[in-house]
């Protein structure tokens, strides 16, 4: 049995224009620089956090320019709090790239998106698509997960469908392409959800064939247990109560982030790294969990005070003292929160 591309395309988007949902990115016309932010946002950010956050992001940096001209360090503490930092470094890079190669303004083709940093096949051709209405094939997790139940699919899902390609291509046909992946995109959030389809409000219920088990589809791939990983963070307070903090290095988890210091991450128990003064440090009873996409990460807090050596940069480059009764304006990455919030707490 197939689905009617036609059909489908033809109910899909009625119901989309019915909805005419308003998001903050969402301009008519379109601005490619929000587009391209919301993408890069939405990649790994909860629906709900990006649209609390883009606003503000935005009122920073208005525009690619604004943007190229920030500081790293700036365009990471706005970034703070909505997880995997590479993209706002990599947004940082490319906005540079963008005004150095493109006069400023993002491209509109497919091979000049995906040439750019932090930019690969699904966001160059949603970009394509939403900024420029070019016709393009956009598949994220909404669209993959709408087809999956559309046509039955009782198989792991893929990567690449070729069948979902061509059903995509197909049922775009007639249409703007802008408007045809916003609907994916708003039919995917809105009705056939994850974890709770609707499937009795839903415009295409009498097409879909695997519409009596929606829930359990689509099928996941068996996903790799997380590593359990332990470390120290270091509390150390000097004579006024100031607490140390310092850069991360520019690799790796939290790269170039601000840290309450923290030893190496293991899978055994954690040892003391270089770079930590040689005090008498003492455990605290405070203890924090936090899960990163492949990692759960144990942290055992350790407290040293009234350190007065000013001279912290033999410890790392980036450190300060820093007054800690509000964290809030500093960037800290959330684990880092967890971090400053438990030690606030426990005073
Ligand atoms: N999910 C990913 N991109 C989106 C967009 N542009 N609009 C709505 N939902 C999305």
């Amino acid at each position: 049995m197939t689905v009617s591309t036609h059909q489908f395309s033809t109910k899909l988007l009625t119901w989309y224009h019915r909805q005419d949902r308003s998001l903050p990115w969402r301009h008519d016309p379109p601005d490619p620089y929000q587009v391209w932010i919301s993408e890069i946002m939405l990649q790994q950010t909860t629906f709900s956090t990006v649209q609390n956050r883009f606003s503000a992001f935005i009122a920073v940096f208005p525009t690619i320019t604004a943007l190229a001209k920030a500081s790293q360090t700036e365009v990471l503490r706005h970034w703070a709090g909505l997880g995997y930092y590479a993209r706002a470094r990599n947004l940082h890079y490319c906005a540079q790239v963008i005004v150095d190669k493109h006069h400023g303004v993002l491209p509109q083709s497919i091979p000049e998106l995906r040439a750019l940093p932090g930019i690969g096949a699904y966001t160059a051709a949603a970009i394509a698509a939403i900024a420029y209405d070019v016709t393009s094939v956009a598949t994220d997790s909404n669209v993959k997960r709408i087809y999956a139940r559309l046509v039955r699919n009782l198989l792991p899902i893929q990567d690449n469908n070729p069948d979902l390609h061509t059903f995509f291509l197909a049922s775009q046909h007639g249409h703007s392409p802008r408007e045809h992946l916003q609907a994916w995109l708003d039919f995917g959030e809105i009705l056939c959800r994850s974890r709770h389809p609707k499937c009795a409000d839903c415009p295409v219920q009498k097409l879909c064939l695997g519409r009596d088990i929606a829930v359990q589809l689509p099928i996941k791939p068996t996903k790799k247990p997380r590593r359990q990983l332990y470390a120290y963070a270091y509390w150390l307070e000097n004579a006024d109560g100031a607490v140390w903090l310092r850069r991360r290095p520019p690799r790796g988890l939290l790269a170039g982030m601000l840290e309450v210091p923290t030893s190496h991450w293991q899978e055994n128990a954690p040892s003391h790294t270089e770079g930590i003064p040689q005090l008498r440090w003492q455990a605290t009873n405070q203890q924090i969990q936090h899960r990163f996409t492949h990692i759960d990460l144990t942290v055992h807090i350790l407290r040293a005070r009234g350190f007065n050596d000013t001279d912290l940069a033999q410890y790392s480059s980036e450190s300060a003292w820093y007054r800690l009764n509000s964290h809030a304006e500093l960037g800290l990455p959330t684990l880092m929160k967890k971090i400053v919030g438990a030690m606030l707490s426990a005073k």
